[in-house]
């Protein structure tokens, strides 16, 4: 077995360790990954002037959001609650994009009273932004760039069918508006999905900001949004980030040069800096022998990782107790009352009752989109930090499952 692949312990802490202290099921992060994925965005993005943006969503733990921005990032906030927890963590206003979907205007402005940049997401959007600010508001607009990319047709959001931005080919449309309402337009942004492998995809995307950009003269970043594919096994390609920064950078290069001035270039990625970081550490409460298939059931579910039943996502697991076993095949399957097959057909050295498993790629889309179903508790969250395992997220206890319900006396 491959222990670089399978660590055991992370910065010296060991994994069963942390168990132990904290119980299972667990999610764990490590720090330093995390920054070390920071790192090489910003060396590939050297030759500009790059702000990373990072995307909330993926894991909003404070304590994360405390360690990203300490690495030198901002962050891209999708709900008024991202904005207000991000300013926990202690960014400042102007270091946090938002970027809403189709929310209602009062979150619209309850953000520009937070002093945050409001990415318009739509015309009527533009027009309401504009009757209520005029220009006094700078603002950026989300273009969709019609491109179809991603690994997975849930996150793809950058096609011509998708809810998302305002269509390039509305570009006519948008410039008029601007012009009506006389808007403040300082940033053009684009994501189109998740889990891109393609450089190119990233250059399309960017190109068409660039194209775009020449009828807004007040532009002060260019925003290329975040999807940056990282590998979930052995082998498994994951976008080349030197080559990405590369081809954007030049190309952005060149832009501003046509433009007449210097911007920033930003960047949202999600993935990219904490899906490698997380490990979901599990028990295996039963193996369980049927004439076709043996299952692994473990003590958790498609209530604290939905990924694999969400977008047929590849987790790659191990066994932290028996690394040395004899190797059978296995469905590793959750408690919930529904089909939760977190990882299907894995050889995996003999799985004993009692073994820890360990779930990788777990840091990003893992404990944000937990959930309680099958009135089942979150786990607890841990981060590794210059080699010491921090309780980050304690685990719910019953209290906190029924604190907000309102219990009728009949
Ligand atoms: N910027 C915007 C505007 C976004 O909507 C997203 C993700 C990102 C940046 C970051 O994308 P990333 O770098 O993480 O790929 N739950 C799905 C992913 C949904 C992504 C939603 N938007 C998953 O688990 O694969």
């Amino acid at each position: 077995m491959n222990l670089n692949l399978h660590p055991s312990e992370i910065q010296g802490v060991s994994l069963e360790s942390m168990a132990k202290e904290f119980g299972l099921p667990l999610y764990v992060y490590d720090g330093e990954k995390i920054v070390n994925q920071i790192r090489s965005i910003q060396n590939a993005f050297s030759e500009v002037p790059l702000k990373i943006k990072y995307a909330t969503k993926a894991l909003s733990n404070i304590s994360i959001l405390k360690l990203i921005r300490k690495a030198g990032a901002g962050i891209d906030a999708v709900s008024i609650e991202e904005v207000k927890l991000g300013m926990l963590a202690g960014f400042d206003p102007t270091e946090i994009m938002y970027t809403p979907s189709g929310v209602s205007f009062s979150e619209v402005q309850e953000a520009v009273e937070l002093g945050v940049m409001v990415n318009l997401d739509s015309i009527p959007l533009m027009r309401q932004f504009g009757e209520q600010y005029g220009n006094r508001v700078p603002a950026c607009i989300r273009i969709n760039p019609h491109i179809l990319a991603g690994g997975n047709a849930k996150i793809s959001v950058g096609h011509k069918h998708s809810k998302f931005g305002i269509s390039i080919e509305q570009l006519p449309e948008i410039l008029a508006t601007v012009s009506s309402y006389d808007l403040n337009i300082v940033g053009l942004h684009v994501h189109t999905g998740s889990d891109i492998l393609d450089a190119e995809i990233f250059l399309k995307g960017a190109t068409i900001l660039f194209d775009a950009a020449k009828d807004f003269p007040n532009l002060q970043f260019i925003d290329c949004g975040g999807g940056f594919k990282v590998a979930y096994k052995d082998g498994d390609p994951a976008t080349d980030m030197k080559e990405v920064g590369e081809k954007v950078s030049k190309a952005f290069l060149d832009f501003c040069d046509q433009y007449g001035r210097s911007l920033e270039l930003w960047l949202e990625p999600g993935k990219f800096l904490v899906s490698e970081s997380g490990y979901f550490l599990v028990e295996a409460n039963v193996v369980k022998e049927t004439p076709t298939i043996t299952f692994v059931g473990v003590d958790s579910g498609l209530n604290h990782l939905i990924r694999p039943m969400l977008y047929d996502a590849f987790h790659d697991v191990y066994n932290l107790n028996n690394p040395a076993g004899n190797e059978n095949k296995y469905h590793v399957v959750g408690y919930i009352c529904e089909t939760d097959t977190l990882a299907a057909d894995r050889v995996l050295p003999e799985v004993r009752q009692g073994d820890i498993l360990v779930i990788k790629n777990a840091g990003a889309y893992g404990y944000s989109m937990a959930s309680n179903y099958n009135s089942r508790l979150r786990p607890a969250e841990v981060l590794v930090w210059e080699g010491k395992a921090h309780l980050i997220r304690k685990r719910e206890s019953f209290e906190d499952l029924v604190k907000n319900q309102v219990s009728l006396e009949f």
